[in-house]
């Protein structure tokens, strides 16, 4: 990012009302290009998200050798080299602030024989890349550069003929999980992950929609065991994009929170593992109804009509983390402004997002009046009961969620909030000032 930071504001809003359709699901939308580059043809996307995010994905598809052309709106036609002919790039491959980018083409270049560089901004630069370069170099890649700690810029040299294994992740990752399938669709043989507890799945959808040989079981208790038969000839398929529930939830809880309220959120994806908040947010009493429930692009998607709600606070389930890991941040946010406690268990992996969501939360809510505690893992909110001060000047650390989150906050909070930084937003959501603005917030 470059240029100076931009400081916003929310001011304590009028009620919001009137309906909003979220941008493209970003996770969807960085493999609907890399499954393109992937397959040799034409795959057409409809309702890509157009963040800088996807954009320095769709640079690096074009940079292995894909012909990548925007049609129109969300509209991208991606012509495709296919496993096992892709170009090596001749400049180093940029994700900027985007660990899913990063991570899921060092999967296609770790199964490919070519050499690439990859680096980032401030932010990814400090994010843990070894838990992509382990698996990696077990399948025949090498790192042959790396900054401290496994952190990029890296050279990585994948492996020409990648050997297939059975990799168990130490964590919850979908992004651990893709990388090593993505690298597993050049091996010969068969590639294994299993995870710990189910993360989501849209590589794993994506790779049988293409036509890969694909099998998921469940594994233990809340795990799963995905098995990939390599070297599947991926066929294009037409992709339309469905309304991304990470961007979705800013609405949701601003909806929410903000006194007499009433809004539609438009076509939101429901797949199971990506609702996590929805279900967080019935838990503590939000009035929100799922209405015509559908089936778009292979997912299921619905209309939610939300109103304001006195809520309460809960106690969330670690198990419940993978299914709502972006939202956190702003599921503090409600947390706030509910009546009592909520103790949201397990978020480990909160330390090593776009920032240290875990530190960047509490401190945000304590300079808004709030009291959080972080215990070991868990982060303990008292709420306000709807009255809730704000007035702070929250620090973002080039975290985008942490900028709409604290936005959304000062739309309810009685003398409103200041990020210090709202550039990151157009990583994710280029478009959440207008579209929160036609709902009547007021920022500044
Ligand atoms: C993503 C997976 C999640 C999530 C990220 C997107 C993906 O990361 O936080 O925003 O598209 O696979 P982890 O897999 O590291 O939990």
């Amino acid at each position: 990012m470059e240029g100076a930071a931009e400081r916003l504001s929310a001011q304590a809003s009028g009620p919001l009302r009137g309906g909003l359709r979220p941008p493209g699901d970003k996770s969807i939308s960085h493999r609907a290009l890399i499954f393109g580059l992937l397959s040799v043809g034409v795959t057409q996307i409809e309702g890509l998200l157009e963040g800088e995010d996807v954009l320095n994905t769709a640079k690096a598809c074009r940079a292995l050798g894909a012909r990548v052309e925007r049609l129109g709106p969300g509209r991208w036609r991606v012509e495709g080299c296919g496993v096992g002919s892709l170009l090596a790039p001749s400049q180093t491959l940029d994700f900027g602030n985007s660990g899913t980018g990063m991570r899921l083409m060092m999967g296609v270049v770790g199964g490919h024989d070519l050499t690439a560089r990859f680096d980032g901004d401030a932010s990814l630069r400090k994010r843990p890349m070894r838990r992509i370069l382990d698996p990696l170099e077990l399948m025949g890649a090498r790192t042959l550069s790396q900054a401290e700690g496994g952190r990029c810029p890296i050279e990585l040299k994948g492996a020409a003929e990648p050997l297939p294994i059975e990799y168990r992740s130490p964590v919850a990752s979908a992004q651990v999980k893709s990388a090593v399938l993505l690298a597993g669709l050049n091996s010969p043989g068969r590639t294994v992950v299993i995870e710990p507890e189910a993360s989501r799945d849209h590589t794993e959808k994506m790779l049988r929609y293409f036509g890969a040989d694909v099998a998921v079981e469940p594994f233990g208790a809340e795990g799963r065991k995905i098995t990939l038969e390599g070297r599947p000839e991926l066929r294009p398929k037409p992709i339309v994009v469905p309304g991304d529930p990470s961007s979705a939830a800013f609405a949701l809880v601003a909806g929410l929170i903000a006194p007499g309220s009433e809004i539609v959120i438009e076509a939101m994806m429901m797949n199971p593992l990506r609702v996590g908040l929805l279900t967080t947010l019935l838990e503590m009493g939000a009035d929100v109804e799922i209405l015509d429930r559908r089936e778009e692009g292979g997912e299921e998607v619905a209309d939610l009509r939300v109103r304001a709600s006195a809520l309460h606070g809960v106690d969330v389930p670690a198990g419940r983390a993978p299914s709502m890991i972006d939202e956190y941040p702003v599921l503090t946010v409600a947390a706030a402004f509910a009546r009592g406690t909520t103790r949201m268990r397990g978020l480990a992996e909160l330390r090593v997002k776009e920032s240290d969501r875990l530190e960047a939360v509490a401190a945000g809510l304590r300079a808004c009046g709030l009291e959080p505690r972080i215990e070991g893992d868990d982060l303990i909110v008292e709420g306000r009961a709807g009255d809730v001060r704000g007035g702070g000047l929250v620090k973002t650390h080039l975290d985008h969620r942490i900028a709409m989150s604290f936005l959304v906050l000062g739309l309810a909070a009685r003398e409103g909030v200041a990020i210090d930084d709202s550039r990151m937003i157009a990583t994710s959501f280029p478009t959440f000032r207008g579209e929160m603005e036609r709902l009547g917030a007021r920022f500044s």
